[in-house]
């Protein structure tokens, strides 16, 4: 069996050599903006996302480098959601992936600029890649901007992640954190498989798989998100701790209590498992990946 850390670090230093490569340094007045995109792109994320599109475009025989340009893109527009995310108006948070958030390294303005900058050229080097036919780029680029977006996607769920506390209301508290869940985390994982499905030319069966198998993933990561947030080592995991409680998060394990919450995640990531097991061997590494997922240190 493969040690899924080794192959995840394994992947990580060749997508983060192909990722530096984006990334030009003019001289200009927009230097400065560009440098805080880099940082904060470059800067030892786990590469989840990019990964699991990859691995999910290789059940249909698609290489690497095919796939590598809607990686690329999913992950500069994963880290404009950090950066937006650690904004004082947002969760206000000082630390990121081991080091200063963006708008501690630089300022407030440059990290608002460099998400801007990170969001707008995810969607540059998506629509502009020849290696992937025109066709399927915009059934990608629809699918991507739909995933990030406020009509469902990963802008709505931030906004009910900021807002849900002053319009929740007990009974239906579970409701509001499912879907907030679902689209603030769910929907950029999910693009993530879909995508590789998209660029494999899969069936509506195996599609439809492997989106099932993304939104349980997708769930089981956001809890084990919020435990880290509630029981993790602060060094290894990078990020300031205790933040959830404080900012009256609604999550899961604020919810039912980090016992019962663990108990959801791993029956969802072994529904997951089952499901990619339809692929036979060729889904080895998006086994190990989803358990790899609750039992991550970080
Ligand atoms: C953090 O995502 C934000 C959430 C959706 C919970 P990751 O845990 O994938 O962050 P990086 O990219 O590895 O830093
Ligand atoms: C962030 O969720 C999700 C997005 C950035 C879309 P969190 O606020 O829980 O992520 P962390 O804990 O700051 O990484
Ligand atoms: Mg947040
Ligand atoms: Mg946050
Ligand atoms: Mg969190």
């Amino acid at each position: 069996m493969q040690n899924i850390k080794v192959v995840l670090a394994e992947f990580s230093s060749r997508f983060n050599d192909d990722l530096e490569k984006f990334f030009p340094c003019p001289d200009g007045a927009e230097k400065r903006v560009i440098e805080a995109m880099k940082y904060s792109v470059m800067n030892g994320g786990k590469r989840l996302r990019p990964f699991l599109l990859c691995e999910c475009a290789s059940l249909f025989g698609v290489d690497y480098k095919t796939a590598l340009p809607a990686a690329v893109s999913l992950e500069m527009l994963h880290s404009y959601s950090l950066i937006h995310d650690d904004l004082p108006a947002m969760d206000n948070d000082d630390l990121r992936r081991g080091k200063p958030t963006c708008h501690k390294q630089f300022d407030e303005a440059t990290a608002i600029l460099a998400g801007d900058g990170l969001l707008t050229a995810a969607f540059d080097i998506l629509s502009s890649s020849l290696i992937i036919k025109p066709e399927i780029r915009l059934t990608l680029v629809q699918l991507l901007s739909s995933a990030a977006g406020a009509f469902g996607g990963m802008v709505a769920g931030q906004t009910l992640d900021i807002y849900a506390q002053s319009t929740g209301n007990k009974q239906n508290d579970e409701n509001i954190i499912s879907r907030l869940e679902e689209m603030k985390t769910g929907r950029l994982l999910r693009y993530a498989c879909e995508a590789g499905a998209v660029l494999g030319k899969a069936s509506l069966e195996e599609r439809n798989i492997l989106i099932g198998y993304s939104r349980k993933i997708g769930q089981a990561f956001q809890i084990a998100d919020d435990i880290l947030d509630r029981i993790g080592d602060q060094k290894t995991v990078g990020k300031t701790l205790h933040k959830d409680d404080k900012q009256n998060k609604f999550t899961f394990v604020g919810y039912y209590g980090i016992e019962p919450a663990r108990k959801l995640a791993e029956k969802l990531i072994s529904d997951a498992i089952n499901e990619i097991s339809f692929f036979g061997d060729k889904a080895e590494n998006l086994k190990l990946m989803a358990q790899y997922i609750i039992d991550r240190e970080y």
